[in-house]
Protein backbone atom coordinates (compact mmCIF):
# COMPACT_ATOMS: atom_id res chain seq x y z
CA UNK A 1 0.00 0.00 0.00
CA UNK A 2 1.18 3.47 -0.72
CA UNK A 3 2.24 5.62 2.24
CA UNK A 4 -0.44 8.30 1.15
CA UNK A 5 -3.06 5.97 -0.51
CA UNK A 6 -6.08 7.60 -2.12
CA UNK A 7 -8.88 5.75 -1.99
CA UNK A 8 -12.79 6.02 -3.66
CA UNK A 9 -15.26 5.88 -1.16
CA UNK A 10 -17.82 5.04 -4.27
CA UNK A 11 -15.66 2.22 -5.18
CA UNK A 12 -14.86 1.20 -1.99
CA UNK A 13 -18.81 1.03 -1.30
CA UNK A 14 -20.01 -0.69 -4.38
CA UNK A 15 -16.53 -3.57 -3.83
CA UNK A 16 -18.38 -4.03 0.03
CA UNK A 17 -21.70 -4.00 -1.11
CA UNK A 18 -20.73 -7.12 -4.37
CA UNK A 19 -18.60 -9.13 -1.48
CA UNK A 20 -22.15 -9.03 0.60
CA UNK A 21 -19.25 -8.07 3.61
CA UNK A 22 -19.69 -5.97 6.02
CA UNK A 23 -16.75 -4.15 6.95
CA UNK A 24 -13.93 -2.72 4.17
CA UNK A 25 -10.76 -1.90 5.96
CA UNK A 26 -8.89 1.09 4.18
CA UNK A 27 -5.95 1.34 6.29
CA UNK A 28 -5.01 0.67 10.11
CA UNK A 29 -1.87 2.64 11.45
CA UNK A 30 -1.68 3.36 15.37
CA UNK A 31 -3.75 6.73 14.92
CA UNK A 32 -5.24 6.18 12.02
CA UNK A 33 -8.28 3.05 11.75
CA UNK A 34 -10.09 3.62 8.79
CA UNK A 35 -12.66 1.48 7.26
CA UNK A 36 -16.17 1.19 5.18
CA UNK A 37 -19.50 -0.52 7.04
CA UNK A 38 -22.45 -1.72 5.61
CA UNK A 39 -25.33 -2.04 7.44
CA UNK A 40 -26.65 -4.89 9.58
CA UNK A 41 -30.09 -4.97 9.65
CA UNK A 42 -30.27 -6.87 13.12
CA UNK A 43 -27.97 -4.47 15.02
CA UNK A 44 -28.87 -3.87 18.64
CA UNK A 45 -25.95 -4.09 20.73
CA UNK A 46 -23.83 -1.06 21.79
CA UNK A 47 -20.16 -0.98 21.15
CA UNK A 48 -17.92 0.30 23.50
CA UNK A 49 -14.59 1.34 21.92
CA UNK A 50 -11.80 2.32 23.73
CA UNK A 51 -10.79 5.17 20.96
CA UNK A 52 -12.67 8.44 19.95
CA UNK A 53 -15.28 7.21 16.51
CA UNK A 54 -15.93 9.57 13.79
CA UNK A 55 -18.87 8.13 11.55
CA UNK A 56 -19.55 9.63 8.27
CA UNK A 57 -22.57 8.57 6.30
CA UNK A 58 -21.46 8.51 2.65
CA UNK A 59 -24.98 6.74 1.39
CA UNK A 60 -27.80 6.43 3.41
CA UNK A 61 -28.94 8.25 6.87
CA UNK A 62 -27.01 6.79 9.98
CA UNK A 63 -29.51 6.70 12.95
CA UNK A 64 -26.69 5.95 15.97
CA UNK A 65 -28.79 4.83 19.06
CA UNK A 66 -26.48 5.73 22.42
CA UNK A 67 -26.68 5.45 26.11
CA UNK A 68 -25.89 8.70 28.18
CA UNK A 69 -23.89 8.71 31.54
CA UNK A 70 -27.20 7.66 33.37
CA UNK A 71 -27.69 4.64 31.03
CA UNK A 72 -30.67 6.45 29.10
CA UNK A 73 -31.11 5.54 25.30
CA UNK A 74 -30.94 8.05 23.26
CA UNK A 75 -30.61 8.65 19.03
CA UNK A 76 -28.90 10.94 17.34
CA UNK A 77 -29.82 11.14 13.46
CA UNK A 78 -27.07 11.62 11.20
CA UNK A 79 -28.20 12.10 7.52
CA UNK A 80 -25.97 11.12 4.43
CA UNK A 81 -23.43 13.30 3.94
CA UNK A 82 -23.15 14.55 7.40
CA UNK A 83 -20.41 13.38 10.16
CA UNK A 84 -20.56 12.56 13.77
CA UNK A 85 -17.98 12.62 16.40
CA UNK A 86 -18.50 10.01 19.22
CA UNK A 87 -16.10 10.27 22.17
CA UNK A 88 -14.68 6.91 23.60
CA UNK A 89 -16.30 5.59 26.11
CA UNK A 90 -19.47 6.10 25.05
CA UNK A 91 -21.77 3.06 24.62
CA UNK A 92 -23.27 3.34 21.09
CA UNK A 93 -24.93 1.18 18.20
CA UNK A 94 -25.16 3.04 14.44
CA UNK A 95 -27.95 1.66 12.78
CA UNK A 96 -28.63 1.61 9.26
CA UNK A 97 -29.94 -0.09 5.74
CA UNK A 98 -27.60 -3.10 4.75
CA UNK A 99 -27.46 -1.03 1.66
CA UNK A 100 -26.15 2.02 2.94
CA UNK A 101 -22.15 2.39 3.64
CA UNK A 102 -20.59 4.43 6.77
CA UNK A 103 -17.18 5.70 7.23
CA UNK A 104 -15.39 5.11 10.25
CA UNK A 105 -12.62 6.79 11.86
CA UNK A 106 -11.06 5.35 15.08
CA UNK A 107 -7.16 4.06 15.91
CA UNK A 108 -5.61 1.16 16.52
CA UNK A 109 -6.19 -0.19 19.61
CA UNK A 110 -3.13 0.15 22.42
CA UNK A 111 -1.97 -2.36 24.52
CA UNK A 112 -4.31 -3.67 27.05
CA UNK A 113 -7.43 -1.97 25.92
CA UNK A 114 -10.29 -4.55 25.18
CA UNK A 115 -13.81 -3.64 22.75
CA UNK A 116 -17.21 -4.42 24.63
CA UNK A 117 -20.45 -5.46 23.30
CA UNK A 118 -23.42 -5.11 25.51
CA UNK A 119 -27.22 -5.85 24.69
CA UNK A 120 -30.12 -4.94 26.47
CA UNK A 121 -33.27 -6.34 27.03
CA UNK A 122 -35.86 -5.09 24.64
CA UNK A 123 -38.37 -5.48 27.53
CA UNK A 124 -36.87 -4.11 30.50
CA UNK A 125 -33.50 -2.48 29.71
CA UNK A 126 -31.85 -4.96 31.57
CA UNK A 127 -27.89 -5.66 30.49
CA UNK A 128 -28.66 -9.00 28.92
CA UNK A 129 -24.88 -9.69 28.01
CA UNK A 130 -21.45 -8.40 26.87
CA UNK A 131 -18.59 -9.69 25.00
CA UNK A 132 -15.67 -8.51 24.94
CA UNK A 133 -12.85 -8.93 22.39
CA UNK A 134 -8.93 -7.25 21.70
CA UNK A 135 -8.90 -6.09 18.94
CA UNK A 136 -5.44 -6.48 17.18
CA UNK A 137 -6.88 -6.59 13.23
CA UNK A 138 -10.15 -5.07 12.41
CA UNK A 139 -10.17 -6.88 9.19
CA UNK A 140 -11.10 -9.33 11.47
CA UNK A 141 -14.47 -7.94 12.01
CA UNK A 142 -15.09 -8.12 15.57
CA UNK A 143 -18.74 -6.98 15.05
CA UNK A 144 -19.71 -10.18 13.38
CA UNK A 145 -18.05 -12.53 15.70
CA UNK A 146 -19.58 -11.05 18.84
CA UNK A 147 -22.65 -11.31 17.25
CA UNK A 148 -22.12 -14.82 16.43
CA UNK A 149 -21.60 -15.78 19.85
CA UNK A 150 -24.33 -13.79 20.63
CA UNK A 151 -26.78 -15.15 18.49
CA UNK A 152 -25.88 -18.77 19.05
CA UNK A 153 -26.64 -18.90 23.16
CA UNK A 154 -30.15 -18.83 24.26
CA UNK A 155 -28.70 -18.50 27.74
CA UNK A 156 -27.04 -15.21 26.83
CA UNK A 157 -30.25 -13.99 25.03
CA UNK A 158 -32.06 -14.85 28.23
CA UNK A 159 -32.90 -11.55 30.60
CA UNK A 160 -32.32 -12.55 33.97
CA UNK A 161 -34.51 -10.11 35.28
CA UNK A 162 -38.06 -10.70 33.07
CA UNK A 163 -37.57 -13.85 31.37
CA UNK A 164 -37.53 -12.14 27.71
CA UNK A 165 -35.80 -13.90 25.12
CA UNK A 166 -34.22 -11.91 22.64
CA UNK A 167 -34.67 -13.48 18.99
CA UNK A 168 -32.02 -14.58 16.65
CA UNK A 169 -32.69 -13.19 12.99
FE1 LIG B 1 -35.97 -8.05 30.74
Amino acid sequence: MSKMPIISLPDTAKALGESGGRVNVLWQQPDSLVFMARGREYRSEFHINPSDEVMYPVKGDLRLHYRTEDGKEEIADVPEGSVIYTPAGTPHSPRFAPDAYLLVVERKRREGEVDRFQWFCPSCDTLLHEETCVVSDYRADPVSKAYQKFFDSEEFRTCKKCGSVMPKP
